[in-house]
């Protein structure tokens, strides 16, 4: 019978993507799904350690699959990839002698090989892929997509990976390497794939997608405004997005893009992390607060009815109370219509993680809750403003009551749809009228039923 796998993945969209390429990787050669990681005869952990002590949980998680084969008297195989795998390497090995692979995320295509040597003990000890030379895994064999009624609406592509911004606290360019942009014909490929299997909405991933500059078929480098251009002439696309994008990169033709695509959606993650200049500059973020405000200005002249989200960090190395007030400050300015706030956490090896004036965790968990309060307040004005338009939804989930289906507004609103039975099962877009908002989603009405009413 064949080899079962399963994957644990945690953390950022990037990390679920890739989850998807290594089941593709594993199938094409032949593995199946298990039910459950214990039932399975390959683990894959594909942890994120972005912000969290994800080497730690990792290393816990490891200690506990090796006590369950000792008690069963089995040997799962267990591969670590990912960020963590990346940035442990050999480490890993050492404290965890059950792990027989350790895969960065730019290996993946590897994984067949490194596991079939591994079985045949050819080689002595466990292996560790963590080189960044090939960009392989994205020319990978690919398996059916489910369509009709299982159809994943809204699909997530990768177009870009890696960055080289340098951003003081982060360790992404360490994991993730060296920017690199897929080639514009192979991004439209895998979107005809996608949009052929029924997906109506893209969105496009890249750790710093706004610097795509992959090679177009006319010989030339497109920028992410080209390729989206290019993405909206494609048949069956209904909406598109992309995330994360750093406000330096945002470019003229990109503010555009806002203005002329109709299919591009009016909200965009813009990751700011503080509005104070002194920290943003011991951030390495290579802006100001002025700045970012006038890339604000900027998007919403483009795109009046653009909603933002953002990222704040609070609590970074030597934040004063007057630099936490500028962060507030500029929420307030802004208004946005949801964002992400973190706690600063020393990542090993970052620039900031070698500054001595950290903030108390104390401090950092007070200001998170001032910054979390706000961002909640604004969340629920933007939420409640929305009752009574009339916006078109793309349903793709059944709801948790019966009758119901769940999906995304054009500002990227969860909402809760009451739908007659007639509804063909399926992604779906569908006008609707948004009758109730609450703290992190609306609900619906579908619009002809709504205007019956
Ligand atoms: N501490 C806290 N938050 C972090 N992020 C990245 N690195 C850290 C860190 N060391 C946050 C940033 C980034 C988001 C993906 O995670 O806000 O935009
Ligand atoms: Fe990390 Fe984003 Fe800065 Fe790149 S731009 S270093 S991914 S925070």
């Amino acid at each position: 019978m064949s080899k079962s796998y399963a994957i644990t993945s945690y953390g950022c969209q990037m990390n679920v993507y890739d989850a998807e390429r290594m089941a593709e990787i594993l199938e094409a050669d032949g593995y199946r799904a298990a039910e459950t990681a214990e039932a399975a005869d390959l683990v894959i952990l594909n942890p994120c350690h972005i912000r969290e002590k994800a080497a730690e949980k990792v290393y816990s998680e490891l200690g506990r699959l090796r006590a369950q084969d000792r008690a069963q008297g089995r040997r799962r195989q267990v591969a670590v990839a990912g960020c963590v795998a990346q940035a442990e390497g050999e480490e890993i090995p050492r404290r965890a002698p059950n792990v027989d692979l350790v895969i960065g995320p730019q290996a993946y295509h590897r994984l067949p090989a490194l596991l079939a040597d591994g079985a045949a003990a050819q080689r002595p000890g466990p292996a560790v892929a963590t080189d960044f030379a090939a960009v392989a895994k994205f020319d990978l064999p690919r398996r059916p997509l489910p369509q009709g009624a299982g159809a994943t609406g809204s699909a997530f592509l990768t177009v870009q990976e890696g960055c080289d911004k340098f951003c003081s606290f982060c360790v992404v360019p360490y994991t993730r390497g060296a920017e690199y942009s897929r080639p514009a014909s192979q991004v439209l490929a895998e979107a005809r794939r996608l949009l052929d299997a029924g997906a109506l909405e893209l969105t496009l991933l890249g750790q710093n997608v706004n610097a795509y500059h992959g090679a177009g078929p006319d010989g030339q480098d497109w920028s992410l405004a080209r390729l989206l251009a290019a993405l909206g002439a494609l048949p069956g696309l209904k909406r598109l997005r992309y995330t994360t994008s750093h406000p330096l990169e945002v470019t003229g033709d990109l503010i555009a893009a806002h203005r002329d695509l109709p299919q591009l959606m009016p909200y965009l993650h813009q990751p700011v992390q503080s509005g104070s200049d002194t920290v943003l500059q011991a951030m390495n973020r290579r802006h100001t607060a002025a700045a970012y405000l006038q890339l604000v200005d900027r998007l919403r002249a483009a795109r009046p009815d653009l909603a933002l989200s953002s990222d704040f960090i609070v609590g970074f190395p030597g934040e004063t109370d007057a630099d936490f007030q500028a962060t507030l400050a500029l929420v307030r300015v802004v208004g946005y219509a949801q964002a992400y706030s973190f706690k600063y956490s020393a990542r090993p090896g970052t620039p900031a993680a070698e500054r001595e004036d950290a903030v108390p965790e104390a401090v950092k968990a007070e200001r998170l809750a001032e910054l979390q309060a706000l961002i909640q307040e604004q969340q629920q004005a933007f939420n409640a403003a929305s009752v009574g338009r009339r916006v078109e939804v793309l349903l793709d989930r059944p709801g948790r009551r019966p009758g119901q289906r769940l999906g995304r507004t054009p500002h990227m609103q969860a909402v809760h749809v009451d739908v007659p039975g007639e509804l063909p099962p399926g992604p779906a877009m569908r006008p609707v009228r948004i009758v109730s908002s609450f703290r992190n989603s609306v609900a619906g009405v579908l619009a002809a039923s709504a205007a019956a009413a």
